[in-house]
């Protein structure tokens, strides 16, 4: 049997110990009694009594059918008992057992053939009622239980649209327990009975309760009243669920206690009928989609077109006689739901009053914002929509230097006085990671000093990288709240829409810390911490500041802005994103403004079946996101250990690591990685609790440099080529495989066979090779890994570009404008005049943005200052792509004399404009 260790979820755990009981009972059912081997039995006994621990958590077999698998093995019936863990084995993996009763004994006639989901056509299981599970908390006798389980089927109707079984634990900690493991489960009647503790103590169960409530948080519990507390603590856990709180205490007791994710209360203990009913239309609000669902009676109705758009209805290409195939490839009802007008049910995306509105209101319960508004063409046009809406011109930002490139041009759109902050390089695989909170703390206190603050508008980060690296964002907003309490940030989410699903990565997510802060600033307990830190520091130099954990003062705006491609981490086709509103002035300061930017970015033609696909992937997380974002962890997790623990794949290839990741001072916990050969998965907990930083762990970078290959080659000719195994983000010396809700067990093996085969392709090589090819591969293995050219910080904005030089502020719009006049902009080429220049100390100035790939963030943006290590990066980099550098003509610069043009006159001018139109509108 495996150990509990080798596991990351105890779903997989539990899988597994079936298929290893099925092995095994189908072997003590082959051999004759008087020949059983005993370490058979014992290894049969050992896997009832591991997986005695969490059966009790799952309807399905269910704990009295597992009870009499178990006598069957005592009493030695082993074809019986073989046939039913067959049975019960098999239904877990096809999931028959959502559909019907699967029969355990021998006798009964049963197709199992017909079993399997996977095989089902897609018409056949859409047409099949969705199954899950209830969650019963009461501590009750068996003879109890079974008259529960017995009023819940009686309860069941020929037209309810979903159909559930019931299973009973009897404590707060079994619940939460449950509610963790059993992805099935979708609703919680919590009754009078409900006690505190498990009287299970498997360490694996120690480990899931300690993640979600924290030993201290029962503790804690003051009440002996613990179904309230129960709402509460799985509202912490999985928000998304609906529990029903059946109660004795009256009405009076129950009014004002906080009840988490109860939806309603009885206290009528046995109307079951009425539960029933509540519990199927809890499912049913987060089953419905409302824009999936109009547009699919759109597409059923007949309609004559006389607007745009000949593809509609699919005319344009059923008479046609040369694009047979596109209608043939995409079939009808594509064709049938496209249309141009936004009637006959349908809706408009830029004015929403029907169904879209309402799926959008939906979305913003889902991913817990204020508001959520939809966009087809990608996180790109979402952040550009809300930088323009929130920043105007001459406002500073505060921006993560190496973020999307839609951030920078939303910046020139915008005229922002834009402020460049620096991540932490990671110069041995040439990546950067993130900002670190002492870097914003300083230029905001800079600004501060500079009498500027009133003039700082926004902070924008990127949550989570591209390589992973998460903020502490409470830290960082509470933080930067604290020396700016009307700042607003925006979250650029575009790689973490997923997040919100996992709670441990929720979070560290934008929503639910603003909804968290909200809370917070609101209590006492927060403002008498704000006056005795105001006390501590009054007098306090900058560098007490920087090193304080600064408290934010109560009456602080939260005024917090995600961005996220939900097709790059859930169910939705390509562009489909969401911005997510979690601000205390929007109706009072932004609303009008972010029309108008709505407006100015969004197409008057956005596709329907983004919308309807964001609708649906909507549906997908609040009933199974959990589920599916819990297998991808496990799928990235089984990954990381077969790699790390693989002798062959030890030699060439490189797992990397937290520490590796995330330079120490930013790793409080001291937590070094997440799985270790020697202890097993290391509790990442710990480390998502406080640390500054924190690595997204589903998504794996490799370090390739052993195999001598660069990133892109092992890209491109290795993978791609070869195995068919595609990738997009690579550095010089790793390439970086990303897991989604998509990525099975098999998929992650199949990666593991590909490197172990290229891996023995490398031994194989080196086993040939002659004095001098050994030579060459360690001399470019030593050139990967050892000599790197070290990351650039950003240099600064030249003056021409700044109201002055006390802060780093600088007007990348005049030198974006600038460079649109040809007889401004020159050219240098890297090798000769520029390196010329830079040795006689000449400023050069970039007239353009500059983007090598990889790393793919602007090296140089126009009006930025060349400096002599962003010359040296540039012709050490050994990339083919250069975005915006044109290696015929060399890099494109402003003349001195235009730099000299913009002189300090036209820029105060520029500025003082800029104070009295503020002014003025004050
Ligand atoms: C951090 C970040 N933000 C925004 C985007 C743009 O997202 P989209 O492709 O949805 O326009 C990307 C794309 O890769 C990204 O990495």
């Amino acid at each position: 049997m495996h150990s509990v260790t080798d596991y990351y979820s105890a779903t997989q755990l539990r899988a597994d110990r079936w298929s290893e009981l099925r092995e095994v009972t189908a072997q003590l059912a082959r051999e004759a009694p008087a020949k059983i081997d005993p370490t058979l039995r014992s290894q049969a006994s050992e896997l009832f009594d591991g997986l005695a621990e969490i059966e009790a958590y799952w309807a399905f077999p269910g704990m009295q059918v597992f009870d009499h698998m178990r006598r069957q093995f005592e009493h030695n019936s082993f074809t019986e008992l073989s046939y039913s863990v067959h049975r019960v084995a098999r239904a877990l993996t096809t999931g028959a057992y959502r559909r019907r009763h699967i029969p355990l004994d021998h006798d009964s006639d049963d197709r199992e053939e017909h079993d399997d989901e996977a095989l089902l056509s897609p018409e056949v299981r859409a047409m099949t009622k969705p199954y899950f599970e209830v969650l019963i908390v009461d501590e009750v006798s068996d003879a109890q239980e079974h008259w529960l389980k017995a009023n819940v089927h009686a309860m069941r109707r020929a037209e309810d649209p979903f159909i559930y079984e019931a299973l009973v634990v009897p404590s707060v900690e079994d619940a939460l327990i449950a509610v963790l493991f059993n992805h099935n489960i979708q609703a919680i009647v919590v009754r009078p009975g409900v006690t505190l503790r498990s009287k299970s103590d498997h360490p694996i169960l120690a480990r899931f309760l300690e993640g979600v409530a924290g030993t201290d948080k029962l503790n804690d519990l003051q009440t002996k009243d613990y179904g309230p507390a129960l709402c509460r603590l799985i509202d912490d856990v999985r928000p998304e669920l609906d529990a029903y709180l059946v109660t004795e205490r009256s009405v009076e007791d129950i009014a004002g206690t906080e009840l988490g994710i109860c939806r309603r209360v009885f206290y009528n203990q046995e109307d079951f009928m009425e539960l029933h009913l509540n519990i199927l239309r809890g499912v049913q609000s987060r089953y419905k989609t409302p824009f999936f669902t109009a547009l699919v009676n759109y597409s059923k109705q007949p309609t004559g077109v006389f607007h745009a758009m000949p593809i509609s209805r699919g005319k344009s290409i059923t008479r046609s006689h040369w694009i047979q195939d596109m209608g043939a490839f995409y079939g009808p009802n594509i064709f049938l739901a496209e249309t141009s007008a936004t009637s006959g049910g349908l809706d408009s995306l830029l004015e929403p009053h029907g169904p879209i509105k309402e799926a959008q209101e939906l979305a913003s319960r889902a991913f817990g914002s204020k508001q959520t508004f939809f966009a087809t063409n990608g996180t790109s046009t979402c952040n550009k929509i809300v930088v323009q809406a929130l920043v105007r011109p001459g406002d500073i930002v505060l921006v993560d230097r190496d973020c999307h490139k839609s951030h920078h041009y939303g910046m020139v759109l915008a005229g922002a006085q834009v402020c460049y902050l620096d991540s932490y390089p990671l110069n041995e695989y040439s990546m950067y990671g993130a900002v670190p909170l002492r870097e914003m703390k300083q230029q905001l206190l800079d600004l501060k000093a500079a009498g500027k603050l009133d003039r700082v508008r926004m902070l924008l980060l990127t949550n989570c990288t591209f390589d992973g690296i998460v903020y502490n964002v409470d830290r960082v907003m509470e933080e930067c709240l604290a020396i700016k309490p009307d700042l607003i940030f925006l979250w650029d989410e575009a790689w973490f829409a997923f997040a919100r699903f996992n709670p441990t990565y929720r979070k560290r997510t934008a929503m639910r810390t603003a909804n968290k802060m909200r809370a917070r600033f609101k209590t006492e307990e927060h403002a008498e911490a704000y006056a005795a830190q105001q006390e501590l520091l009054k007098g306090a130099d900058t560098e007490t500041i920087l090193n304080t954990r600064l408290i934010a003062p109560p009456t602080a705006r939260i005024r917090v802005y995600a961005t996220q491609s939900t097709h790059k981490t859930l169910t939705s086709l390509r562009q489909g994103s969401m911005i997510h509103v979690n601000d205390q002035d929007f109706k009072g300061e932004v609303e009008q403004a972010f029309h108008e930017a709505y407006m100015t970015h969004t197409s008057t033609s956005p596709n329907y079946q983004i919308i309807a696909s964001l609708d649906v992937g909507r549906r997908q997380v609040e009933l199974e996101g959990f589920e599916f974002v819990q297998r991808q962890l496990e799928a990235a997790m089984s990954m990381r250990r077969a790699i790390s623990t693989h002798p062959l794949l030890k030699k060439y290839f490189k797992v990397l690591s937290l520490a590796e990741m995330i330079p120490s001072e930013y790793r409080e916990s001291g937590t070094e990685s997440y799985y270790d050969p020697d202890r097993g998965w290391i509790d990442m907990l710990e480390a998502w609790e406080d640390d500054e930083f924190v690595l997204d762990a589903t998504r794996v970078t490799l370090g390739v440099g052993g195999t001598g290959w660069d990133g892109d080659t092992f890209k491109t000719q290795i993978l791609m080529d070869k195995y068919g195994i595609q990738i997009n983000k690579t550095s010089r010396n790793s390439v970086l495989f990303m897991t989604n809700i998509g990525t099975t067990r098999s998929s992650v093996a199949y990666l593991i066979e590909v490197l172990v085969e290229i891996a023995r392709g490398l031994d194989d090589l080196l086993d040939d090779a002659s004095k001098m090819e050994r030579l060459g591969f360690e001399r470019r293995v030593a050139n990967l890994t050892e000599k790197y050219p070290p990351l650039p910080d950003f240099s600064r904005f030249h003056d021409a570009f700044r109201a002055d030089n006390v802060t780093s502020e600088g007007d990348i719009r005049t030198a974006y404008y600038m460079a649109y006049d040809e007889n401004n902009c020159d050219y240098m080429d890297l090798d000769g005049s520029l390196q010329h220049a830079l040795d006689a100390g000449e400023e050069v100035v970039s007239a353009s943005f500059i983007i090598p790939y990889p790393p793919g963030f602007p090296i140089l943006v126009p009006g930025q200052v060349i400096s002599s290590e962003i010359l040296a990066f540039m012709r050490a980099l050994d990339v083919n792509e250069i975005h915006g550098y044109r290696a015929d003509l060399g890099l494109r610069v402003f003349t001195p004399e235009a730099l000299a043009a913009q002189t300090p006159q036209k820029r105060l001018t520029a500025a003082k404009k800029l104070t009295s139109n503020k002014t003025a509108a004050e």
